[in-house]
C-alpha cells in the first residue's frame, strides 16, 4: 500500500508535474504576452515598455533606501544560481566533475546571496509601513516560493552536506527534455532534494502569472523597437 502510494508520489511529481510546469511556464508567457488578462492592454509587439502590468510595482518612491543591497543580492544570486544549475546539469550528465563542483560550492555562494536578499525583501515589506501598505498577496507569495525554494537547497547542500544527487537530478531532467521521462533516477533522492525540485516546478508554472515577468523583457527588446512608451 505504502508502495503504491510512493509509485504515484514519484510518478506525478517526476513524470506530470515537469510537463505542466513547462506548458505553463511557456504557454502562460505567450498567453501573457498577447492575450493574457493582465496583458489586455499591451501594444501587440516584442517590447514590454510602457507596459505597466510588466513591471515590479516598484516600491522606490516609498523605500528607495531601504532596498539597500537586497536588490543586488536577489539579482545576482539568481543569475548565479541559473548557470550553476545548468553547469550542474550538464556536468550530471556527462560525468564532469569539475562542472558538479562547480555547482556546488558556487551554488552555495549564489544560494546564500539571494537567501540574504530574500530574507532582506521580505522583511522591508513587512517593517516598513508605506511598503506594507502597497504590497499585495503576489508580492509576498513570490518572496515565500523563493524563500522555501532556496532554504531546501541549501539545507541540503549547506547544513546536511549532501551533494552529488546532481548525477541522478541531471539524467532524469534529460529524461524529461527528451519526452521519455523515468521518475527511477529520483527515487533515491533525499526528500528535501525532492521537495526542493517540486516546490521550483510550481514556482515556474506560477511564475508567468506573476510580476516575475518584467526578467523577460530583457531578452525581449533585444527584438523590438526601445521607444519609449
Ligand atoms: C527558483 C529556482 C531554484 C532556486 C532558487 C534553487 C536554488 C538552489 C540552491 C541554493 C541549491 C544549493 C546549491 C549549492 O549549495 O550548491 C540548490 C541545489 C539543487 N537544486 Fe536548485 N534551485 C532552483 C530550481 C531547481 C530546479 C527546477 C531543479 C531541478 C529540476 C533543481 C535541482 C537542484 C538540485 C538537484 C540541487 C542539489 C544538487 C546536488 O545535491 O547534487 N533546482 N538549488
Amino acid at each position: 500500500m505504502f508502495d503504491n502510494f510512493f509509485t504515484m508520489f514519484n510518478n506525478f511529481f517526476f513524470i506530470g508535474l515537469p510537463y505542466i510546469a513547462i506548458l505553463l511556464l511557456f504557454g502562460g508567457t505567450l498567453y501573457r504576452l498577447f492575450f493574457g488578462f493582465k496583458g489586455a492592454f499591451r501594444k501587440m509587439d516584442w517590447t514590454s515598455r510602457g507596459d505597466f502590468l510588466w513591471t515590479t510595482r516598484s516600491t522606490g518612491f516609498f523605500g528607495r533606501a531601504s532596498i539597500g543591497p537586497a536588490v543586488l543580492c536577489l539579482h545576482w544570486g539568481v543569475i548565479t544560481l541559473f548557470v550553476t544549475h545548468l553547469a550542474g546539469a550538464v556536468g550530471g550528465v556527462l560525468s564532469l566533475i569539475v562542472w558538479v563542483n562547480f555547482f556546488r560550492w558556487v551554488g552555495m555562494f549564489g544560494g546564500i546571496l539571494l537567501l540574504y536578499g530574500l530574507i532582506w525583501a521580505i522583511v522591508r515589506r513587512i517593517v516598513i509601513s508605506q511598503v506594507k501598505a502597497m504590497s499585495t498577496l503576489e508580492d509576498y507569495i513570490v518572496l515565500i516560493f523563493l524563500i522555501l525554494i532556496t532554504s531546501f537547497g541549501l539545507y541540503q547542500s549547506a547544513i546536511k552536506l549532501v551533494f552529488g544527487v546532481t548525477y541522478s537530478f541531471a539524467p532524469w531532467l534529460w529524461s524529461v527534455v527528451k519526452l521519455q521521462p523515468d521518475p527511477s533516477f529520483m527515487v533515491g533522492a533525499p526528500l528535501v532534494n525532492k521537495l526542493h525540485i517540486i516546490v521550483a516546478l510550481i514556482f515556474f508554472a506560477y511564475f508567468p502569472f506573476t510580476k516575475l515577468v518584467h526578467a523577460l523583457p530583457i531578452r525581449l527588446h533585444i527584438f523590438g523597437d526601445h521607444t519609449f512608451p
